[in-house]
């Protein structure tokens, strides 16, 4: 059994504004991962240039930060077995050209930049543990058992 762990995972603003923080949350929950925080904010411009650093050198980094500073996002935590890689393959690709359908992007997605969710990237160690800080203090996140958890997950 792989270890349990906890993944970042955001509707971008063009997620929230097209309805679908409903549907993605139900992706993750059908999926058996288990919620352990939300919020929903409007990130400021220091936030989301910490949280997007590593690109500030892009052409496309402006762009990023002036789009996710300009309406409201869904900030969650999810938890269980791998959960950083498990979501990331339900998120699908950075171009949602190259998600298959099924996935998040694949399936609600068109545009590279307006792709509808983040989620911590599995190939950068620690990815995970370094947005949940930045976004959440620890007493926003909760520790709670589901009914049989032991013997379903
Ligand atoms: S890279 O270059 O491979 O490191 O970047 P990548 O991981 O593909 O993308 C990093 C985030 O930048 C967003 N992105 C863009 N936004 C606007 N315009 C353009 N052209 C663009 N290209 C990439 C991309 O959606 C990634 O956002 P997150 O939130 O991490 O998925």
């Amino acid at each position: 059994m792989s270890e349990t762990e906890r993944t970042f995972v955001m509707v971008k603003p063009d997620g929230v504004q097209r309805g679908l923080i409903g549907k993605i949350i139900s992706r993750f929950e059908e999926r058996g991962l288990k919620l352990v925080g939300a919020k929903f904010i409007q990130i400021d411009q220091d936030l989301a240039e910490d949280h997007y650093g590593e690109h500030e050198d892009k052409p496309f980094f402006d762009d990023l930060v002036e789009f996710i500073t300009a309406d409201p996002v869904m900030a969650m935590v999810w938890e269980g077995q791998d959960a950083t890689r498990q979501v990331r393959s339900m998120v699908g690709e950075t171009d949602p050209a190259e998600s298959p359908p099924g996935s998040i992007r694949g399936d609600f997605g068109l545009d590279l930049g307006r792709n509808v969710i983040h989620a911590s990237d599995h190939e950068d160690p620690g990815a995970n543990e370094r947005e949940i800080d930045l976004f959440f203090d620890e007493d926003e996140l909760v520790e709670w058992e589901r009914v049989d958890e032991t013997w379903l997950y």
